[in-house]
C-alpha cells in the first residue's frame, strides 16, 4: 500500500471519528431537540416537586409532570402474517405519558399535530371531535430524518396489537406528546424543522424504555413467562421495587388473572428529552388480583422473533 493511500485512509478515518458526535444514532447526541440552553438559568427541581411557579414550560413538562413509561406484555400481535412480531425476552413499549401531578390527564392537546388514524377517544370530554388522520404514516417522518436506526428499533420494540405499528406510534404522539409541554413546537425556536418534535418524542420514549428492562428485572427474581406456573402481585411488585425503588402499576386482564401491562411512574428533572427520571409509586391501584394467582403467559412461539436487546 502506498504511503499516500495510507495517509488518505487515515485522514478519512479521522474525519469519520470527528463527525461521530453529530452522526444520527440511538444513543448519540441527537440533532433534534428544543432549545435547552434557555433552561440553564431555570431553578433546579423534579417535575411536580417545584417550589416556585414554573415559568419556562419548555424546560420541564408542565402541567404533565407525572411521567409514565408504559409497557405491554402481549402474547400475539394479530399481524404476524405481515411480519409484525414481538421481541423475544422483552416487554414492548406502550408510550410515555404526561399525567398531571394529581393523576388526571389531558389528551389530544394540539389538533394541528394530529397523526392518529383511529383517535381514541374520538370525542374529547369537552365535546371536541378529533378528526381521523389520513396523511402519510409517521414512519415516513422518521425516514425523512434519515433515522432508519430509530425506525428499526421501534419496529423491534414498539409493537402494536391489532394495528400497524406506525398507526400506534401516530396515536401515542398525538394523544400524549402534544400534551407534553417540552415537545411544544414553540420550544424549538426559529430553527424548527417540520416533525422534529415527533422524532424527538420517539427518541425520548426509547431512552425512557431503556431504563426499565421489565423482562430482565422480573427474570432476575425468578419470574419468567410460564404457562405452568402462577405468580402473586406482591412477588411482581417486590421484584421491580427492588430495582427501581418504587412500585409500578401492574395491569391484568381476565378478572385480574393475566398479566398484560406495567406503568412506571416518575418525576423528571429537566426535559423528558434528556432528563433524569426518579421513580415514584404508582398512583393507580393495580388491576391484578391482590391475592389470587396471576399468570405471566408464554407467547405463541410464532408470534416472537429474536432481536438485539441492547443496541
Ligand atoms: C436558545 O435560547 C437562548 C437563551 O435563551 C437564546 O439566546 C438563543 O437565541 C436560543 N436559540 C434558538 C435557536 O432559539
Ligand atoms: C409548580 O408549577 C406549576 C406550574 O407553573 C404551578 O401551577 C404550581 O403552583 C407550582 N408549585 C408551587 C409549589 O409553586
Ligand atoms: C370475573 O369474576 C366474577 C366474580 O367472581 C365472575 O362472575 C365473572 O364471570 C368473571 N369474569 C371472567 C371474564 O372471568
Ligand atoms: C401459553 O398460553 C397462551 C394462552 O393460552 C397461548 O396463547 C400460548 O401459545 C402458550 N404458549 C406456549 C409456548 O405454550
Amino acid at each position: 500500500m502506498s504511503v499516500s493511500l495510507k495517509f488518505a485512509i487515515l485522514v478519512c478515518f479521522a474525519s469519520v471519528v470527528k463527525a461521530g458526535l453529530s452522526l444520527p444514532g440511538l444513543f448519540s447526541v441527537p440533532n433534534t431537540f428544543p432549545n435547552i440552553s434557555a433552561c440553564v438559568s431555570q431553578p433546579s427541581f423534579f417535575s411536580c416537586e417545584n417550589t416556585t411557579v414554573i415559568t419556562n414550560t419548555c424546560c420541564s413538562p408542565t402541567p404533565g409532570g407525572l411521567v409514565l413509561q408504559t409497557q405491554f406484555w402481549d402474547t400475539y400481535t394479530g399481524l404476524e402474517k405481515r411480519g409484525q412480531l414481538l421481541p423475544k425476552n422483552s416487554w414492548t413499549i406502550h408510550g410515555l405519558w404526561p399525567d398531571n401531578c394529581d393523576g388526571s390527564f389531558d389528551q389530544y392537546c394540539d389538533l394541528s399535530r394530529q397523526f392518529d388514524p383511529s383517535p381514541s377517544p374520538a370525542i374529547l370530554p369537552d365535546g371536541t371531535v378529533v378528526p381521523s388522520y389520513t396523511g402519510p404514516p409517521v414512519e415516513t417522518f422518521i425516514q425523512a430524518f434519515g433515522r432508519q436506526d430509530l425506525l428499526d428499533y421501534m419496529n423491534d420494540f414498539w409493537v402494536s396489537q391489532g394495528s400497524p405499528n406506525t398507526d400506534f406510534w401516530g396515536h401515542e404522539f398525538s394523544k400524549h406528546a402534544t400534551c407534553t409541554s417540552t415537545f411544544d413546537v414553540a420550544c424549538y425556536g426559529p430553527d424548527y424543522r417540520l416533525h422534529q418534535d415527533v422524532i424527538d418524542f420517539f427518541d425520548a420514549v426509547v431512552r425512557a424504555f431503556h431504563q426499565y428492562p421489565t423482562f430482565n428485572m422480573l427474570a432476575a427474581a425468578g419470574i419468567t413467562p410460564s404457562n405452568a406456573t402462577t405468580y402473586t402481585l406482591p412477588q411482581l411488585q417486590n421484584a421491580i421495587k427492588a430495582q427501581t425503588g418504587s412500585i409500578p402499576f401492574f395491569g391484568c386482564t381476565t378478572n385480574g388473572t393475566i398479566l398484560s401491562e406495567i406503568w412506571y411512574f416518575s418525576h423528571v428533572h429537566g426535559t423528558e428529552q434528556f432528563g433524569t427520571y426518579k421513580t415514584i409509586d404508582s398512583t393507580t391501584p393495580s388491576s391484578c388480583s391482590a391475592t389470587g394467582p396471576i399468570r405471566y403467559l408464554q407467547r405463541t412461539p410464532t408470534s416472537e422473533r429474536d432481536v438485539r436487546l441492547f443496541p
